[in-house]
């Protein structure tokens, strides 16, 4: 029996800060795999690639090695060999994802790579398939969610206080898009998976949703004694 956590949820929905916190307290490794989809987004916007071009996304994935390494306990993602973890966390690297991810050759790929990280080392892993697709043994699944409005005012915030220039209606309209898109493609759309425990966290604080989580995890290590 695996101790892995498998963490879905739209974006915005604080599955990265909930994800990282468990980790730490559990001695899990923190699998981030949102940040691969975008460094393959990277990837092809740096090739000039029309990211909706399905032929061309299939034509150059072989080309794409993406990798994880660990610095300090924090996530780093190798592109190629070289080091793109600063260049993640952008709107546009977000958006790009969003599209490029739609594609099976590049799902495919990423997803070997993450079933081989969690056949490794006890993981928490986030995403939008981890626990319909990635790891479908999860020991423990939770789906992260929470209202568009709240999501919206989070991330206005987090832009506001690193100083820069954002408009609250357009990072809604943004939310909303990728929603969609995450929601309605036609491979591994994001959905809740059948055995997952839905935490809506619109009016929870990060200590009530993460003492959550470690709760549901511990419950589940006892039930299937493991701990
Ligand atoms: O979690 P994030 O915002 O970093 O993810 C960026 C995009 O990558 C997201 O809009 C959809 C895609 N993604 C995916 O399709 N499957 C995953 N397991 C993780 C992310």
């Amino acid at each position: 029996m695996n101790r892995n956590i498998a963490i879905d949820g739209p974006a915005g929905a604080g599955k990265s800060t909930i994800a990282k916190m468990a980790a730490k307290q559990k001695g899990l490794i923190y699998v981030d795999t949102g940040a691969m989809y975008r460094a393959m987004g990277i990837f092809y916007s740096r090739l000039g690639v029309d990211p909706a071009d399905a032929e061309a996304i299939a034509a150059h994935v072989e080309e794409a090695d993406v990798s994880l390494d660990y610095q300090d306990g924090v996530q780093q993602v190798l592109l190629n060999g070289e080091n793109v973890t600063s260049l993640l966390r952008t709107e546009e690297a977000g958006n790009m994802a969003s599209v490029v991810s739609k594609h099976g050759p590049v799902r495919t790929r990423m997803v070997e790579l993450q079933q081989k990280l969690a056949a490794e080392k006890a993981v928490v892993m986030d995403g939008r398939d981890i626990g319909t697709v990635v790891l479908p043994d999860a020991l423990l699944k939770i789906y992260l969610t929470a209202s568009v409005k709240v999501r919206a005012d989070r991330r206005y915030k987090e832009l506001q206080e690193k100083g820069e220039e954002c408009s609250w209606k357009e990072i809604a309209r943004d939310i909303e898009e990728r929603d969609y898109q995450d929601m309605h493609r036609e491979i591994s759309p994001l959905r809740q998976a059948e055995d997952a425990v839905l935490v809506d966290t619109s009016d929870m604080g990060i200590e009530e949703v993460v003492n959550t989580v470690i709760a549901l995890y511990e419950e589940r290590l006892g039930r299937n004694g493991l701990q």
